[in-house]
């Protein structure tokens, strides 16, 4: 198991995964702008023996470190390969005071695994989704890193 950098040639295979997984799946065009243009974007793949278990966009805005995106494939769910990716995920944010998501209300499986890492909901955005749902923002501050003596 091994954690890569996206690459153009992931995105036959993700973009295939967002339309099983997500209901208002990303189209290839903003992973595209994801790699080649957003400055702020880190994108990752988990692998196994070259086929993708994972993937996720993160944007590293500064003092924001935000999960745009996260997914395991629907076939390796439920293998705590989740709470792994996301556990390494989190070893990107480097400097930043806090991680930030938006999850859908009815999102269980996920919002259980945030809760599990610290996330907390902080605020509601009603009607964000295109089905009228809401999404809650989560959001995990980081402890302050020992410095020095
Ligand atoms: C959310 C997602 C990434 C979790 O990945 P996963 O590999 O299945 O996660 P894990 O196996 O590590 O399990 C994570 C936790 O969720 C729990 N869980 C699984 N299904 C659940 C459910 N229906 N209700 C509540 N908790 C659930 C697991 O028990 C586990 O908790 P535990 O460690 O306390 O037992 C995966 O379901 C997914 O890709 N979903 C579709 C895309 C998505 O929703 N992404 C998040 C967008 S914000």
């Amino acid at each position: 198991m091994q954690i890569r950098r996206m690459t153009e040639n992931d995105l036959g295979i993700i973009t295939h995964l967002e339309q099983l997984l997500f209901e208002d799946p990303w189209q290839r065009k903003s992973f595209e702008f994801e790699l080649n243009r957003n400055r702020y974007s880190i994108c990752l793949v988990l692998e196994d023996k070259g086929r993708i278990i994972g993937y996720a966009i993160v944007w590293k805005i500064y003092e924001e470190f935000h999960i745009a995106n996260f997914a395991i494939h629907p076939d390796f769910q439920g293998q705590k390969l989740g709470t792994y990716f996301l556990e390494q995920l989190l070893q990107y944010a480097g400097n930043a005071r806090y991680a930030l998501l938006e999850v859908r209300e009815s999102n269980l499986p996920a919002r259980h695994l945030y809760k599990k890492f610290g996330f907390k909901t902080i605020m509601k955005r009603h009607y964000y989704y295109r089905n009228g749902e809401t999404a809650l923002v989560m959001q995990k501050i980081f402890e302050k890193k020992k410095t020095g003596t």
